[in-house]
């Protein structure tokens, strides 16, 4: 019996090669893993975190995170298949992710990294260590993205963005992926001098929308369908009067939006409530544990919204706060995907664990 084990290691420029940056591969890949997390066919325990201080520390010191899950698929081939949702994924995975906010100030270096292990589903060996970096900033703007297609307006077409970072670029990639009919996004960062960097990536990206860099957070907000807030910042800024009637906002970062602002929406969508509240970082669930707003606000998780079984938006004037707090199985569904097509085109590097095992 063959003992020697080797996996496959990906480079995030291998990952590239294989797709890591097609988005519209990344939003099928990550509205499976919703799709099965709404059919409960996954497993995902709460993130371990290591942080120095209490949750409001992580925007200032950083943080680990490892994101072990399964995902599953198999018993959902044929309607994976008719919703175009690439396949089963039947194996498990982890990310690793550490963040350190000084990392761009102080090495140039990105603020995260991350590094994916997806197991072999028989023996549970390492079948591919890979970076996780790209994918993990692809994925987070591919769940707002897929949470825009299923509760925007359809007659969405301004999209406000807070926030013009490594998130920023891939929120607006995705949220143009699946809601084509955006026209226009309104952008504000605090440094503007990053502009010309988001406006280059939008178009190395070939992301076909109208850039407006406006001079104050207001302006992103009024008048916008569908806005995401995707920033570092550390108190609240957002007014509940900013809202426009049956927009809605996906907030990815976590101290944007003051719990308060939650009483103006008619109701909050995550991505899993047991992680959000595990975290315990989300406005969502600030608001909720602060008794500013009642957990029956928090209508579910956006996987029970795409399987049918809670509904989702039922007029057009409805306001709606999406609030992921990043789930690990969105990570292996992305990783898997690219792993795949990474296999097929001869990518990577083929690296043994061991030729012949000392135990075993
Ligand atoms: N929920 C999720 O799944 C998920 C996943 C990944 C990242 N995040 C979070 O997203 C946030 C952004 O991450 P990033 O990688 O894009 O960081 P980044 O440093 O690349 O970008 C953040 C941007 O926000 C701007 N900014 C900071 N404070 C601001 C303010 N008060 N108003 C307007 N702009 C402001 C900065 O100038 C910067 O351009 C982090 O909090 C991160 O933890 C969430």
């Amino acid at each position: 019996m063959e003992k020697r084990v080797e996996f496959l290691y990906l480079q995030q420029e291998e990952c590239i090669k294989a797709g890591g940056r097609d988005m519209e591969g990344c939003l099928k890949a990550v509205e499976r893993s919703f799709f099965l997390h709404g059919k409960n066919d996954y497993i995902q325990p709460g993130k371990p975190v290591i942080r120095w201080g209490g949750p409001e520390t992580e925007e200032v010191t950083g943080r680990i995170m490892s994101m072990p899950s399964f995902l599953g698929g198999e018993n959902y081939s044929d309607e994976l298949e008719s919703r175009n949702l690439i396949g089963p994924v039947n194996t498990s995975g982890i990310k690793y992710i550490p963040s350190r906010p000084h990392n761009p100030a102080r090495f140039r270096l990105p603020r995260a990294n991350a590094v994916i292990i997806i197991s072999n589903p028989d023996s549970l060996m390492p079948s591919c260590i890979m970076d996780g970096t790209l994918i993990s900033a692809m994925r987070t703007g591919a769940a707002s993205g897929v949470a825009a297609k299923y509760l925007a307006k359809k007659t969405s077409k301004v999209l406000g963005l807070v926030g013009a970072g490594v998130q920023g670029i891939t929120q607006v990639m995705a949220m143009k992926g699946a809601v084509p009919a955006l026209e226009e996004c309104r952008v504000y960062d605090i440094n503007p001098k990053i502009y010309d960097y988001f406006s280059e990536k939008m178009k190395a990206n070939n992301v076909d929308i109208k850039l407006k860099f406006v001079d104050t957070v207001e302006e992103a907000f009024i008048d916008s369908d569908v806005i995401s807030t995707a920033t570092m910042a550390k108190k609240p800024y957002v007014k509940p009067e900013w809202y426009k009637e049956g927009a809605l906002h996906c907030e990815i970062s976590f101290w944007d939006t003051p719990a308060e602002a939650l009483k103006v929406m008619d109701f909050v969508v995550v991505d899993d409530w047991y992680q959000v509240k595990h975290h315990g970082v989300d406005v969502s669930w600030r608001a909720v544990r602060d008794g500013v707003i009642s957990d029956k606000k928090i209508r579910g998780n956006l996987g029970e919204i795409i399987t049918g079984s809670v509904t989702g938006r039922s007029s057009d004037k409805e306001k709606i706060f999406f609030n992921p707090i990043g789930m690990g199985i969105h990570d292996l569904s992305e990783a898997h995907r690219i792993y795949r097509n990474a296999e097929k085109m001869g990518l990577g590097k083929k690296i043994p664990l061991w030729d012949e095992p000392i135990f075993g």
